[in-house]
């Protein structure tokens, strides 16, 4: 996602930790709110000190592989690599107070990308971004339109986006924790298929893409917030 995206996601999972949890994110993170710190992984982007960590913000499965492995995965590292990485970092009894800082501010950014389906799309055309299409008529691809186009379009702050939970009922939420890292990768990833479905290449879209698909993107974020407290409850006890 773009900024609003990582910050909803922040936002809605602070409505959803543990006392534990809350506290411990409080003291690592100086005060600072998961939303402000769910940006950082994109603004670490531009040093090249961190730029190791550029593969690791989407995940891609090659064509017919089905499955995830260890064998066939990215070693430069991927999202699913990622998000583990980051959290054997926090649970880590050993690991200073600065790492368990930054893998967390990692974390909250990680789990944001994993919902955003264009992250874990196909290689050859990176996610979708060398699908151009026009977006309101300027030149746009699939992965930005629902990176940050269909959603700055709309014109939804983060808090905005963030506050919707509240309709969901307790199943609901009880069904949307259920599921490991690689389940959700996975349901992201079928979403993805249907998005490549949904365009063609050079294709003009607008309004009434944005009102079929924003509910969709706005399900997603919901879904990486309340899983992102889920995670970071477990972590924290
Ligand atoms: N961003 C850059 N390359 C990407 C890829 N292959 N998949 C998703 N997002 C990307
Ligand atoms: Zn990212
Ligand atoms: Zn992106």
């Amino acid at each position: 996602w773009g900024r609003t995206g990582h910050r909803a996601t922040g936002e809605v999972a602070e409505e959803y930790l543990s006392k534990k949890a809350k506290q411990q994110i409080k003291e690592l993170l100086n005060g600072q709110s998961l939303a402000f710190v769910s940006t950082y992984g994109d603004d670490i982007k531009s040093d090249p000190q961190y730029r190791k960590y550029g593969p690791w913000h989407y995940v891609n499965l090659d064509e017919g592989q089905t499955e995830y492995s260890k064998e066939e995965a990215n070693p430069k590292g991927d999202l699913v690599q990622a998000i583990k990485t980051s959290i054997t970092v926090l649970k880590d009894p050993k690991a200073s107070k600065e790492d368990k800082a930054f893998y967390l501010k990692m974390l909250v950014h990680f789990m944001g990308d994993l919902h955003q389906p264009m992250h874990t799309g196909r290689g050859e055309d990176k996610g979708g971004n060398d699908i151009q299409v026009r977006w309101f008529g300027k030149g746009s691809n699939l992965h930005r339109v629902w990176d940050s186009e269909m959603i700055n379009d709309f014109q939804m702050s983060f808090t905005e986006l963030a506050e919707s939970t509240d309709e969901l009922t307790a199943k609901e939420i009880k069904q949307i924790r259920s599921g490991s890292i690689l389940d959700w990768m996975y349901e992201s990833k079928e979403l993805s298929k249907k998005l490549y479905d949904s365009v063609e290449t050079g294709e003009k879209l607008g309004y009434e893409y944005m009102y079929e698909w924003f509910p969709v993107a706005h399900d997603q974020i919901q879904k990486g917030g309340i899983r992102l407290a889920k995670v970071l409850n477990d972590i924290f006890g």
